[in-house]
């Protein structure tokens, strides 16, 4: 249950004052009665109208985000752009924010939702929810840099859980790498420690769910329940 001008401020992204205002003036219903106060506690299932036109209530949104390079991973920034920014406007709802950083001059899939719980879950080493990320190297890696990774190497004098390295083409300079954590930097260091370093990274998956080829650098859609589902499930 939650307070109606919460709900409204929160599906039409406009302030609570607004939102008691539309009930003052009578343009507000629930199930078909005409509501009167903000504090009016509503449920999922109620259907709620503004003008005569139902509002979709979602408790929580899931945004797929192709992030291009120049964004960082944070709400607001007075200096950066930051990738909420690229949200479009019919898609803003309060309470949105990143589910985990990539760096600025990284790229690919951010996944941007209001559910703390579902970030903390899919963030949560615990969790074991792969992130897969492409790597372009300044040289080849070898068999010995591959070992490291997928052993579990030591880095800063921690131990880092077992991550996956793949080439993806017959140079090795380009490769799959599939880790369970998301410590600082943590791709770039991983090569850093061998001599090697990262000149484009991109995100492509999260846990099962695959970056969308459709979204282009900027533009987002929204997670289906499936989608998420297959996250959930990783
Ligand atoms: N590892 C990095 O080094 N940078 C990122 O943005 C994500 C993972």
């Amino acid at each position: 249950m939650e307070r109606l001008d919460k709900t409204l401020s929160k599906q039409l992204n406009i302030a609570r004052s607004e939102a008691k205002a539309l009930i003052k003036k009578g343009s507000v219903t629930v199930n078909g009665a005409l509501a009167v106060s903000g504090d009016m506690k509503c449920a999922d299932s109620d259907v709620i109208s503004v003008d005569g036109k139902k509002i979709t209530v979602n408790k929580y949104v899931y945004i797929m985000l192709n992030k291009p390079k120049g964004y960082i991973s944070a709400t607001e920034d007075k200096n950066e752009k930051t990738v909420l920014e690229l949200v479009p406007k019919d898609m803003q709802r309060k309470g949105l924010f990143p589910a985990g950083r990539l760096d600025r001059d990284t790229t690919g899939f951010v996944l941007i939702t209001d559910d703390g719980d579902f970030a903390h879950s899919i963030l949560s080493p615990k969790k074991h929810v792969d992130k897969t990320y492409i790597a372009t190297l300044d040289r080849p890696f070898t068999e010995e840099v591959k070992s490291d990774f997928e052993s579990g190497m030591e880095l800063g004098g921690k131990k880092l859980q077992k991550a996956e390295l793949d080439a993806v083409d017959g140079d090795f300079k380009t490769a799959r790498v599939v880790l369970r954590e998301g410590m600082y930097h943590q791709v770039k260091r991983m090569f850093k420690k061998h001599g090697i370093t990262v000149v484009e990274l991109k995100r492509t998956k999260i846990g099962s769910l695959e970056l969308d080829k459709a979204l282009a650098e900027g533009e987002s859609r929204y997670i289906t329940e499936t989608e998420l589902q297959n996250i959930r499930n990783s």
